[in-house]
């Protein structure tokens, strides 16, 4: 093993760009194999990976997330090759997007083999697939020669993990081994199409917009659900649909949208000032706002560029010890889609009357 390479906490080993980064993802391929748990990058979020023929792996992936048992993991692979040991069949819609999308942000949910383990699927009959583009994760999946279980990273019901620096800080200690690969490509998860059915149904809108998407696939349905707005009653294909999501531990976030967002957004933040709560203002560089406690979270005319600051920025704000969040929404064209689903589901208020949200002291945030 590289002499570069650490442990911290007696337990994670940190696998840091430098001299013996090969060998690093060697010693975590290695690592998966024997059941461990390794969070590595991939070109969305960074994901928690474990090996999908290890009972121990895929609980331990469950117990240092806090996730719900029935909410069921995407798994990653190299090669198309691999699926045959996943699936029962490729379905006929699912080629012209496994050859266009892949390697890359699309995840297909097809019948699973029933050699295919429960505890990954969450006792479902399907199974998601997604091959990564990220050339780190592409070369831990290929020297690890197993399919891997890799949820994204962060603890169930926080945003997602975009940088080595934000996987250290909620994770060292807990995991095995983390991979350093920089900060994520594209910010958000990937793009969760169910091909099991006919039409195929988007359940979680991602890294591949919808737009390029129809270009694939002529009569893709939408899950309304891919809004963000879905509540705990409601019935969903996707389990992970139904829990709350990508809320900051201590900062409660509230969404302003539509016609007037930017005046009520401004208000907000003036009347913060003016009681002395501490509150961010996270806002598009074309709305023109300026000062401190001021944050742009990109363009509003380039959705990818928000996406992929949203949840580094929820989480620095969070730790910085705001007690409010104001976000802007932007339109849901392209990435806008995925970003939306992401912040509504962090936000614990839509477009509210602000005297009365900063009034009420009760205000408490729903548990995860
Ligand atoms: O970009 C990504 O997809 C990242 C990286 C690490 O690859 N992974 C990720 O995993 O976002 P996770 O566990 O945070 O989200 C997986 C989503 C959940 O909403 C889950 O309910 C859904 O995919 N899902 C997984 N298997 C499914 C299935 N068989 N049927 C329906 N939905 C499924
Ligand atoms: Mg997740």
């Amino acid at each position: 093993m590289g002499a570069k390479q650490k442990r911290s906490n007696g337990k994670t080993l940190l696998v840091e760009d430098g001299l013996f980064f090969n060998e690093g993802i060697e010693a975590a391929a290695t690592l998966l194999k024997a059941g461990k748990v390794v969070v590595f990058p991939t070109e969305t979020v960074y994901g928690m990976g474990g090996n999908i023929h290890s009972a121990t792996a895929i609980s331990s992936i469950f117990r240092i997330k806090g996730r719900p048992s029935d909410n069921p993991l995407i798994v990653h692979i190299f090669s198309k090759d691999q699926l045959t040991g996943l699936v029962e069949f490729t379905p006929d819609a699912a080629l012209p997007l496994m050859n266009h999308f892949w390697p890359g942000p699309l995840t297909l949910v097809m019948n699973k083999r029933s050699s295919v383990s429960d505890m990954v699927t969450a006792g479902l009959q399907t199974v998601s697939v997604r091959m990564p583009s990220n050339s780190i994760a592409l070369r831990l999946l290929r020297s690890a020669g197993v399919p891997v279980a890799a949820p994204s990273a962060n603890l169930s019901g926080r945003p997602s993990i975009t940088t080595f620096e934000e996987a250290r800080l909620e994770l060292e200690g807990k995991v095995d081994a983390i991979i350093d690969g920089g900060k994520t490509l594209f910010g958000v998860e990937s793009t969760v199409l169910d091909v099991s059915r006919d039409p195929p149904l988007l359940l979680r809108p991602g890294a591949v917009t919808v737009e390029e998407l129809r270009k694939y696939v002529r009569n893709l349905q939408v899950h309304p659900a891919a809004h963000g707005y879905a509540s705990a009653e409601s019935v969903v294909p996707s389990p992970g649909m139904r829990y709350r999501h990508y809320a900051p531990v201590n900062a409660r976030v509230i969404l302003f949208e539509g016609e007037g967002a930017i005046e009520a957004l401004s208000s907000a933040a003036e009347l913060c000032r003016r009681k002395g709560v501490s509150c961010a203002s996270v806002v598009t560089s074309e709305a023109d706002l300026a000062g401190t406690d001021v944050f742009i979270s990109g363009s509003a005319e380039r959705p990818e560029t928000i996406a992929r600051e949203l949840f580094l920025l929820l989480r620095k704000l969070d730790r910085a010890g705001y007690e409010y969040i104001l976000i802007e929404g932007i339109r849901e064209e392209g990435m806008g889609l995925a970003v939306m689903n992401r912040i509504r589901r962090a936000a614990t208020a839509v477009n509210p009357d602000v005297r009365s949200l900063l009034n009420h002291k009760n205000n408490r945030k729903l548990p995860p």
